[in-house]
């Protein structure tokens, strides 16, 4: 793990797992420091990511970036599966037709920016939209949020009926490392001051905790672990120089029966491009940030109709 102050390396074998799910002609889509000298790229940044940095990019040259060598019209139709407010703020251009989906009401209240009838409060597995009626999905790190296999499947299977042909599905994923790391090891570097924020914490604990992606990790746990060695989380915030609001917003986890379920990468690349399938990798992006190799964002492309049936 890529940790403050740590002496660890970045996890290179992770990022050169999604190598291979790159088109045949791959280029500088692997963006770490020195893995894409040369080109300069929209994308060629180093603090790109779907949530947290994409606002920092000139907006028109990641729609660019995205539309480039698919069929996608300059004012595209965008479903959002949650509500993340970033997204919506990019500046789409005039005619852009928005529309949000997300299970909680209370989200899409307090959290979605957007017009009250450009969001649904559906189950992303449930949802029933026209075939070919949108260009563009996006999904900050919602995968993880769905069982796996059957409803991610089926998720897979919406996706692939409601994109027009060579329609996109851009998804930051968290994605666990090749070797598991074990909550213990996640627990010392917290306690040893290396971890430098919440986020990661709650991705690198929760993914040493999952045993197997199907069972996945009950959200609660991750609480409750924390707990056990830090009972007192002032003290703990103190100690490793966070603020107290900080590390109290791990409490939204407590008592959570809420389930992550990390896909790997090999097992992202089979719901894609195997079963159900009809997807191909048209960009990738690993950011750079702590942890960035865990957190990629994967642009698929949705194979025109002739060609996926052959996948199907
Ligand atoms: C899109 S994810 C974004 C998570 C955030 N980016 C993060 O990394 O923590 C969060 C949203 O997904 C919604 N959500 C989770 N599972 C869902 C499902 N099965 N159907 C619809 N919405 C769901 C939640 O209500 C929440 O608003």
């Amino acid at each position: 793990m890529q940790r403050k102050n740590s002496t660890s390396q970045p996890d290179i074998q992770n990022i050169f797992s999604w190598k291979r799910l790159l088109p045949s002609n791959p280029s500088p889509e692997i963006n770490r420091k020195g893995q894409n000298a040369g080109k300069k790229t929209p994308d060629s940044g180093n603090t790109w990511c779907l949530r947290c940095n994409l606002r920092r990019k000139t907006p028109l040259s990641i729609l660019t970036w995205f539309r480039n060598g698919t069929n996608i019209t300059a004012t595209p139709r965008v479903l959002l599966l949650g509500v993340t407010p970033e997204i919506y703020h990019l500046p789409w251009p005039e005619g852009t037709s928005f529309l949000a989906a997300d299970k909680s009401q209370a989200m899409i209240d307090v959290v979605w920016p957007g017009p009250k009838e450009a969001a649904q409060c559906v189950d992303w597995v449930s949802l029933q939209l026209p075939d070919n009626s949108r260009d563009i999905v996006f999904c900050d790190g919602g995968l993880s949020l769905i069982a796996y296999p059957h409803q991610q499947q089926q998720l897979v299977r919406i996706l692939q009926a409601i994109l027009a042909d060579q329609g996109l599905c851009i998804l930051r994923l968290y994605v666990p490392p090749p070797q598991q790391e074990s909550p213990d090891a996640v627990l010392r570097d917290l306690l040893e001051g290396r971890i430098p924020k919440l986020s990661i914490l709650k991705l690198g604990l929760g993914m040493s905790l999952q045993e197997s992606t199907a069972e996945g990790v009950q959200i609660g746990i991750i609480w409750q672990l924390l707990h056990e060695v830090a009972p007192d989380l002032e003290k703990l915030a103190s100690q490793i120089g966070w603020s107290a609001e900080h590390i109290m917003a791990i409490n939204a986890y407590r008592g959570s029966a809420d389930r992550f379920y990390f896909v790997t990468i090999d097992q992202v690349s089979e719901l894609f491009y195997g079963n159900p399938g009809g997807f191909e990798v048209h960009r990738l992006r690993v950011p750079s940030y702590d942890l960035g190799e865990r957190c990629p964002t994967i642009v698929l492309k949705r194979l025109l109709m002739a060609s996926s049936n052959e996948n199907l």
